[in-house]
Order: structure tokens, then C-alpha cells, then sequence
């Protein structure tokens, strides 16, 4: 590398310069300290090798335009460490002409010393998610005063469960992954609010012509949540609406592929909506129906196991019966549990 480049390596702060295509050249001994990179590591790949996702579309938009005009541009990226930690940080790109050649240099300041309250902390993201998602699937389902319990044991038992699959599986899960399937399993019924009243408190058993009304709620909640997401087109919501839709539309799929809607079998059964169906199916047998007293929780256990690899995934099921079975009070103290429907 000729002079005129490798003299900014130099500087104490991050550097990085990549090519006119945003292919990596080189980094300075900094950038591969903060980031743990290694310079051999890099060379050669693209520049947005660290992206986390979480940096909003229109900073590249705006980069993206400077660059191409020929002018420098300083943003905020939030980056991805290689030990998968966050990295805030300002950065100013500069176009440098060297040896005929166009470079483009990146000299990077590490905000992670800013105080919270200039961005947002993952730990109020995830809040702002959690509450707004939640006052959205209330909203929705406002006709049945005694949904929030079901709901926050929903999530309750959806967070056990992930937690110990993940305990059992080497923490193959991020818990940004995780925290976002807590977030968004809330709305999993958010379709039964375009479902009749009649069909929905009907007392006894539902003839077939109701039951097919009943059956269309995961479609009707994919619908209002693409309705939601035009709203809702930020950042901030993107993995939650994604993960959201998916378990809206799959949480009644079965294992052996006789669900409903789309019948879908095994492993193409979206994860989360999977882990769903089991708590889901778990609390409303533990719950007062109109047509049914609450069960035991070992009795619920019981038909879970008897639903191994017919309703659910073998695996999770599993995994949710023995901690039921080990934690002999279940994830839930029984006063929490005073008969809300499903
Ligand atoms: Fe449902
Ligand atoms: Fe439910």
C-alpha cells in the first residue's frame, strides 16, 4: 500500500480504508482491537461484514448519496463486534485518490462511552417493544377482560421454555432472539378479534361451520399485523413484526401436519410458533373454560406428552413436561391462574 494510504492507519482512532466497492484493504491495530478482528481476518471481505441490522436504512441511504456524489459523510453506525457485542460509533468516510486509484477511508469514534438517553439502550428498546406490543394485542382482544392473564403467562411460559432450551442447547438462541419471541408471542390470538362474539363465548362445543369460522383467526391476525407493520415501518419493530406474523400464523400448525391453517409439518413449522403452541395449548387446558374446569397441571402434563411428535415437537415438548414435572409448582403459582379463556 502505498504512503498516502497507510499514513492514516496511523491514527489512534478506528481506521479502516476499503475500496470503491466497500471491499476491506486494510485496518489499523485499533479498529482490530475494538472490533476483535484480526486484520488477515478481513482483508479482502466487504465492509458491511459488521452490520448488526439495528442501524436505521437511511444512514446508508444518506451515505450512500454523499459517497456518490464525492463527498465526505459522517453518521452513526451500530455495528457488530466479532464477539457479537454492539459497537456505537461515529464514523466519517472520506473518497482519497492514490495511485490512480479511488479508496474510501472510514475513521471510526467509539460512542460507548455516551451516556443512555442519546440512543436508545437495548434494554429500553426491548421495553418500548414489549409495551407497545403489548397495549396492541389488549387492544385488539378488549372484549375478553380476563385475555391479559392468559397472555402474560403466555409469555411467562414462553420465556421458561426458550430459556431452558437453550440451557439444554449450548445457547444456540441470542437473547435478542430470545426477548423478541417474548415480545411478539403476546399478539399470537391478536386475530380472533375479527371473530364473531357468538362463536367466540359460545358455551359448549363449536358445530363444523363455526369451527371454520374460528379456525381463520391466524389468517385474520397476519392481516392486521401487515396492516400494523405499514404503520409501524421502523427499525425497531422489524425482528419483532417478523417473528410476530410467524407466530400468529402457525401457532394451531401440529407436528404430524394435521394443523390448521396451512398445515404445515415438523421442522417447517416456524421455531417460535412451535414453542408457542405448546404453552399455549398448556395454559388453556390449566384455565376455567366455559365448558370446562380448570385442569392440574399434571393432568395438562400428561396430555402434552400423550401429543409427542402428533401436536407437537417432540424435542420442546419435552423439555417444557420434565421442567413442569421438576418445578412441581410449574413456571406459575397456582393463585395466578383464575380461569381466563384462551
Ligand atoms: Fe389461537
Ligand atoms: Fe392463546
Amino acid at each position: 500500500m502505498d504512503t498516502t494510504l497507510s499514513i492514516f492507519l496511523q491514527l489512534a482512532d478506528a481506521v479502516i480504508i476499503t475500496d470503491i466497492r466497500h471491499r476491506i484493504i486494510d485496518v489499523n491495530a485499533t479498529y482490530e482491537r475494538i472490533t476483535g478482528f484480526t486484520r488477515d481476518e478481513i482483508v479482502g471481505m466487504k465492509a458491511g461484514l459488521l452490520k448488526s441490522g439495528l442501524t436505521p436504512a437511511k444512514t446508508y441511504e444518506d451515505m450512500k448519496a454523499n459517497l456518490g456524489q464525492g463527498k465526505p459523510w459522517s453518521g452513526v453506525f451500530i455495528n457488530r463486534k466479532r464477539n457479537k457485542a454492539l459497537w456505537y460509533s461515529n464514523i466519517t468516510i472520506s473518497l482519497v485518490a492514490s495511485g490512480g486509484e479511488e479508496y474510501y477511508i472510514g475513521v471510526f469514534r467509539d460512542l460507548a462511552q455516551l451516556k443512555e438517553g442519546v440512543y436508545i439502550s437495548e434494554t429500553r428498546k426491548s421495553k418500548i417493544q414489549y409495551e407497545i406490543l403489548k397495549v396492541l394485542a389488549l387492544s385488539c382482544e378488549v372484549r375478553d377482560p380476563d385475555i391479559e392473564g392468559h397472555l402474560v403467562r403466555v409469555q411467562e411460559l414462553t420465556t421458561a421454555l426458550l430459556h431452558r432450551y437453550n440451557a439444554l442447547n449450548r445457547s444456540i438462541l441470542t437473547e435478542e432472539y430470545i426477548q423478541s419471541v417474548v415480545n411478539a408471542c403476546i399478539l399470537h390470538d391478536i386475530g380472533k378479534s375479527g371473530i364473531p362474539e357468538g362463536i367466540l363465548y359460545k358455551p359448549g362445543k363449536l358445530n363444523v361451520y363455526e369451527r371454520a369460522i374460528m379456525e381463520t383467526h391466524p389468517l385474520i391476525g397476519v392481516d392486521i399485523l401487515n396492516k400494523i407493520s405499514t404503520e409501524l415501518d421502523d427499525e425497531l419493530f422489524q425482528q419483532e413484526m417478523r417473528i410476530a406474523k410467524d407466530i400468529v400464523a402457525f401457532h394451531h400448525e401440529k407436528w404430524d401436519g394435521t394443523g390448521y391453517p396451512s398445515r404445515l409439518k415438523d421442522d417447517a413449522i416456524p421455531f417460535e410458533a412451535q414453542i408457542v403452541s405448546i404453552v399455549d395449548v398448556y395454559d388453556a387446558l390449566t384455565s376455567r373454560r366455559a365448558y370446562k374446569d380448570a385442569w392440574p397441571a399434571e393432568q395438562a402434563v400428561d396430555y402434552l406428552r400423550s401429543q409427542r411428535g402428533i401436536s407437537f415437537n417432540p424435542e420442546l415438548v419435552d423439555i417444557f413436561c420434565d421442567a413442569m414435572i421438576c418445578d412441581s409448582s410449574g413456571y406459575l403459582n397456582e393463585d395466578k391462574r383464575t380461569g381466563e379463556k384462551v
